[in-house]
């Protein structure tokens, strides 16, 4: 009844790897305005991956100002922006002098490989075999916990901070909401559980920092100032922005980039997947309201905590995807945009024998190996920068097969369908790859911004913009393409075994 045509919208920042936006998202789940900013990436050492902390915040808040700026010009009144969601690349992490709300280092991102031999001695340690049934999460170069670590032992200034009992600690949602809410006058330090899970010393089943894997790291809670964690919607541990032309307008929401891409995907029953191609690629598995441990090279995850029961997931997590096409682009010099790889790769017929074993940051799931490197294989005089191409759009499509494998053993259960989004989903030549080597259709929706949606969602689920998922199931339904295998199973069976083959080949070239 009082549901159409009304003016209610919700904000949603989307802090991602390598840009930042801004979305604003009428009740049909539609953007009706939108900023993007690209942010400093920094690379001081081979391996090594940082961002500035406070370019983050900036370009946050430039990209508030830009999105707004155009929603006013569309006629709308900002009173009607009802609440702002956050979403954000997950596991990087910043840490600051709580007293002064200062960053003490650069964010060690996601993707930094810097701890490699670190995580090697952590293993050794009595009890590293009992982690992952608590938190998750495999030991490996991914998590926080390591690069916190690293901070602490090789940044006198941070040393200093945590000996004093200064020290704050944050993924990146959690310093967003802290400087967003006015730094430490306000003092608003918390993080949601699909956030606060990737730091490897949540408790995956009680959402509290956990004394065994605390005590195992050695970090001293007494010392180390952790956000709260909350739910994932809520409607005033958030806080509100202290300044820009929202100033006063609540954060309700809060969800890791995977997890929100799940939730703009709708994937709300046990059984959904959604694959999100970004700067790597994610695919999450929704696997209900029991936390499943893998044992196969997995991640057990927080899909999402909104009103009741926290719902899992199982994850496939890719480091590399869309930063292998940024790779051609601005190391090699292959084609001058991301939208023109596609066009480089369909000059060819197929790879040309050719894979691509994009490891740039070791490989993820499901093999895990840290001292993996991007490695290419089968080159002869007859390949052209089409077959690199192609073997480069190729490598995520197989690493998603080999996670799909993974999740069929530890659920027990063949997907169906796989639903897609991230900047690679663009490209049609490699979502028909994805579903040949899959063998299952591939659903891509027509509006692609899900992860940005998904923080929307937990936002204005928190203030009654929409009252429950059942209401959501209808929203971005229209427009969709589905991607159905073509490929004879004899040819997508021998490619997939190249690759497999090429993945042993990468290990331990540190
Ligand atoms: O775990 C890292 C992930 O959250 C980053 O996502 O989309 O920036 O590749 P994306």
């Amino acid at each position: 009844h009082k549901k159409h045509a009304r003016e209610e919208f919700i904000g949603s920042i989307d802090q991602g790897t390598t840009s930042t936006r801004f979305l604003i998202f009428n009740h049909e789940g539609e953007p009706v305005a939108s900023h993007q900013i690209e942010f400093k990436q920094i690379y001081p050492h081979p391996g090594w991956h940082e961002h500035d902390p406070i370019e983050i915040v900036e370009s946050v808040v430039n990209c508030i100002e830009g999105a707004v700026k155009v929603f006013k010009r569309r006629g709308h009144a900002l009173n009607t922006i009802k609440a702002v969601g956050i979403t954000n690349q997950r596991e990087t992490t910043v840490v600051w002098d709580k007293t002064t709300g200062q960053p003490l280092y650069n964010a060690i991102v996601w993707t930094d490989t810097r701890t490699a031999a670190m995580i090697r001695e952590l293993k050794k340690r009595d009890g590293s075999d009992k982690l992952q049934d608590i938190c998750g999460l495999p030991l490996s170069t991914y998590p926080s916990v390591g690069k916190l670590l690293w901070m602490m032992e090789n940044v006198p200034e941070v040393k200093k901070c945590y000996e004093a009992g200064n020290l704050a600690f944050g993924t990146v949602d959690a310093w967003l909401v802290y400087k967003l809410n006015g730094g430490p006058e306000n003092n608003v330090f918390v993080s949601d559980p699909t956030n606060a899970s990737r730091s490897m010393f949540m408790n995956l089943e009680t959402f509290e920092y956990d004394d065994t894997l605390l005590n195992f790291f050695q970090l001293d809670k007494n010392k180390l100032a952790l956000p709260k964690i909350i739910r994932s919607s809520d409607k005033e541990s958030y806080g509100k922005l202290a300044s820009t032309s929202l100033k006063g307008t609540k954060i309700t929401g809060c969800l890791g980039d995977q997890s929100a891409a799940l939730v703009g995907q709708k994937g709300f029953s046990p059984g959904n997947a959604k694959n999100t191609y970004g700067t790597g690629c994610f695919l999450l598995y929704n696997v209900g309201e029991k936390p499943v441990i893998s044992k196969h090279g997995l991640l057990a995850t927080v899909a999402y905590h909104f009103e009741g029961k926290p719902v899992y997931a199982l994850e496939g997590s890719i480091a590399v995807a869309g930063s292998a096409v940024k790779f051609l682009i601005n190391n090699l010099g292959f084609v001058p945009s991301s939208d023109k790889i596609s066009d480089l790769a369909s000059t060819v017929e197929d790879n040309g024998g050719c894979v691509f074993v994009t490891a740039f940051s070791g490989l993820f799931a499901p093999y895990w190996i840290d001292d993996s490197r991007g490695t290419i294989l089968g080159i002869t005089q007859y390949t052209q920068k089409g077959h690199i191409a192609r073997a480069t759009l190729e490598a995520t499509c197989y690493q998603t097969k080999a996670i799909l494998d993974a999740m069929e053993k530890d659920s027990g259960k063949a997907l169906q369908e796989l639903a897609v989004d991230g900047g690679m989903s663009n490209s049609d030549l490699t979502m028909q790859t994805q579903s040949d080597l899959i063998g299952i259709p591939v659903e891509r929706p027509a509006m692609r911004e899900t992860t940005a949606l998904g923080a929307a969602i937990a936002a204005g689920l928190a203030v009654g913009v929409w009252n429950d998922l059942e209401e959501l199931k209808g929203i971005n339904r229209e427009g969709s393409t589905t991607f159905l295998p073509e490929m004879p199973k004899e040819k997508s069976k021998e490619m997939f075994e190249r690759w497999e083959k090429a993945v042993k080949q990468t290990a331990g070239f540190v």
